[in-house]
């Protein structure tokens, strides 16, 4: 046998064994119980008593239109999709769009409760609403939006079947924007690898499982152990859906960005917010009350929402300020984790990690396997 020929069969031999190994580790009870928390997946649609056409078929054909309809935008040359662009997860790959802002995904926007990375808003339809006017977004005023209106017969048509015959006014906004919503709320993201191993586990099919890569079962042990991560990422979307401050800078270049603490006075005032006057809910929608009993306290300030990390392998940069360009780069991030940097209050929730190389790479295998290609 020549040399190559022997080396050939050694790295065989040595890959068979390696190949053979799929295993599942032995999690725990509490490991398991743990993971199940995560699913199942996909979750049932979040109706949303604020806005009445979220779930009319009418409303979601006409907000995928005018999604990616330039035409909308004061330059001609802006839609929505242009910065949440579906190949993207609905992201731009930039580090920051909108003033010194990262734009987030908006695969299962429909589930949140707060919209913004300071949590501005209280809907779908009012984060809609806000891109919608402001001048360095869509730009549109009510006079720009009815002449689009009328000089596309297939929006006009539709509006026309879901709110009547469209007048110059704020009402047209906030139409347009409820029914944006309707379509961003079919927004879904796949199922993934961990989505299959956890439902394998749910149902004792050890077969199943060992299909998910050993790395990727070492790094969700770390997910939701040592590293504490699922305390903040938690349940089927990986956000428990709250604010909080993971010593991401938040200077920025014209000041600070002070997150949630900004978050809550714009809520609060906005009068597109589930207390105003554009809601179909009515005081006796269970999720106004949140917005009338927010209250701002100290450690708000520069704390940010907690991202979901479905689909977070398509939305890179990273962080409010897409300041980290990879899922390495968060690992790392969170493995040294500069305490000083965390707010008075403190998070005491995070420490540094300090993982070696192998557990590093773990955590970042688990993360990528909470993406479908
Ligand atoms: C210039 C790029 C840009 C355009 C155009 C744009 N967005 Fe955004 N979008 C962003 C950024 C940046 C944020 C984060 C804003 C923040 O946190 O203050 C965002 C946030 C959002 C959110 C909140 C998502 C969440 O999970 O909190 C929604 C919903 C949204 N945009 C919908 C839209 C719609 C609908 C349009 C078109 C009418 C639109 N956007 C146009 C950049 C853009
Ligand atoms: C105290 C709550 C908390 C804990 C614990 C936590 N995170 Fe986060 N995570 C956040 C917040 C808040 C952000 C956004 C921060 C920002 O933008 O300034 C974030 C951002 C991220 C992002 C970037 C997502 C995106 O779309 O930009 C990833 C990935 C991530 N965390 C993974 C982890 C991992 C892995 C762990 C465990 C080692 C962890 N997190 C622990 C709250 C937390």
């Amino acid at each position: 046998m020549s040399r190559r020929r022997r080396a050939w069969w050694a790295a065989l031999l040595l890959a068979v064994p390696v190949a053979c190994v799929a295993q599942v580790l032995d999690f725990s009870a509490d490991e398991r119980q743990r993971i199940l928390q995560h699913g199942p997946w996909p979750l049932p649609p979040q109706a949303d008593a604020s806005n009445r056409v979220q779930a009319r078929p009418e409303a979601v054909a006409l907000g995928r239109a005018l999604f990616f309809d330039t035409g909308l935008s004061r330059s001609g040359a802006m839609a929505c999709a242009t910065c949440h662009q579906p190949a993207r997860a609905f992201s731009d790959g930039q580090p920051t769009a909108r003033g010194d802002r990262n734009t987030p995904g908006l695969l299962d926007a429909g589930q949140h409760r707060w919209f913004g990375w300071g949590g501005e808003h209280d809907s779908l339809w009012a984060a809609s609403l806000a891109p919608l006017l402001a001048p360095h977004e869509i730009g549109a005023t009510p006079a720009t939006l009815l002449a689009r209106l009328q000089a596309t017969p297939a929006l006009l048509r539709r509006y026309t079947a879901l709110f009547g015959a469209p007048r110059a006014d704020e009402t047209l906004a906030v139409h347009l924007a409820k029914a944006l919503a309707a379509y961003q709320a079919t927004l879904v993201s796949p199922r993934t690898p961990f989505d299959d191993f956890r439902d394998a586990l749910a149902r004792g099919d050890t077969a199943a499982a060992a299909r998910y890569p050993l790395a990727a079962q070492r790094g969700l042990r770390l997910f939701i152990g040592e590293g504490r991560c699922a305390v903040c990422h938690a349940g089927p979307l990986f956000s428990n859906g709250e604010f909080a401050d993971i010593g991401v800078p938040f200077f920025t270049r014209e000041g600070v960005d002070a997150g949630r603490w900004a978050g809550i006075a714009a809520v609060r005032s906005s009068r597109s917010n589930r207390l105003g006057p554009w809601s179909d809910a009515g005081p006796d929608d269970a999720r106004a009350v949140g917005t009338r009993h927010v209250l701002r306290e100290p450690r708000h300030f520069g704390e940010f929402r907690v991202p979901g990390l479905r689909q977070l392998q398509h939305t890179a940069p990273y962080m409010h300020n897409g300041s980290l360009a990879s899922i390495e780069a968060v690992v790392q991030h969170y493995s040294a984790l500069n305490e000083e940097r965390l707010h008075a209050d403190g998070e005491r929730i995070l420490r540094p990690l300090r993982l070696d190389d192998r557990a590093a790479a773990d955590l970042a295998a688990f993360l990528r396997s909470l993406s479908a290609r």
